[in-house]
């Protein structure tokens, strides 16, 4: 079985790993990590525009951010953000992404990048209050007891008065979907992922980040942009109102 509805089946996390790895492609990095092959790339680029405008139609325009970005891949929101970085730390798990990022932004003292699994945050590194976290399209590769840690590690990582800006690919037909080791034709190679509905992550937000308020939240995709029968993105712009 490899389409199931509504149960709670866990996915191989390595095999999501060694996926990225492989989908890695220098010649277009966006394209790659959005899943996007060669005919549909304009895609990758499309939803990167829109989600340009609108991250910055979220942000305080003259604000500097101390920024984490969780499951950053080669750190297009460092380019995005480059006026409003006092500091960005990107971490994701796989290799090939994150050395791609350490040689683009080489020449930005403020901006680095790490190679760290989201579900096992170093603390010692992400050792900052950081008062914007952006999560993206990271959620669906994280099974529910890694994705409840992360959200609990969370709150030791947000200072007072800070945001996080949470983008998932969803299921819109009220129960989750999971593809496990799916026969995907489009990547033509195996896909894990998990489509939660928008419900269960506005109850895992209010169970685990208990501080976060949802200033913002709207569906991302038209047809147009990859929207289909089942599934849609969504995201929530939060407001962490303090540590104390
Ligand atoms: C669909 S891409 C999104 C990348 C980026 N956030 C963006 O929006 O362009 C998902 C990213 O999450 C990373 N990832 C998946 N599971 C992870 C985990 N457990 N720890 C760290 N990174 C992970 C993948 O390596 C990949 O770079």
């Amino acid at each position: 079985m490899n389409r199931i509805y509504e149960q709670n089946i866990e996915i191989s996390s390595s095999q999501v790993q060694n996926f990225f790895e492989s989908r890695f492609n220098k010649d277009d990095i966006l394209a790659s990590v959005m899943l996007r092959n060669a005919q549909s790339a304009n895609i990758a680029h499309l939803r990167d525009g829109k989600e340009n405008t609108l991250l910055h139609s979220l942000i305080d325009a003259q604000k500097k951010y101390t920024i984490l970005d969780i499951g950053s891949a080669s750190g297009r929101f460092a380019g995005h953000l480059k006026n409003n970085i006092q500091s960005y730390t990107g971490i994701d798990f796989a290799v090939s992404y994150i050395e791609a990022a350490k040689e683009l932004y080489k020449n930005e003292d403020a901006i680095e990048f790490y190679q760290m699994s989201a579900s096992e945050l170093d603390k010692s590194i992400l050792d900052k209050k950081y008062d914007l976290i952006i999560i993206t399209g990271l959620c669906i590769y994280l099974n529910d007891n890694d994705l409840i840690k992360l959200f609990t590690d969370l709150n030791d990582l947000l200072a007072p008065q800070s945001h996080i800006y949470l983008r998932e690919s969803i299921s819109v037909i009220d129960k989750r979907l999971t593809l496990k080791d799916f026969p995907s034709e489009e990547l033509e190679t195996e896909y894990n992922a998990i489509y939660r509905t928008p419900k269960e992550y506005e109850e895992l937000i209010a169970q685990y980040l208990p501080k976060a308020n949802i200033l913002q939240s709207d569906f991302m995709l038209t047809e147009e942009t990859g929207a289909r029968k089942e599934t849609n993105q969504k995201h929530w712009f939060l407001e962490y109102k303090s540590n104390s």
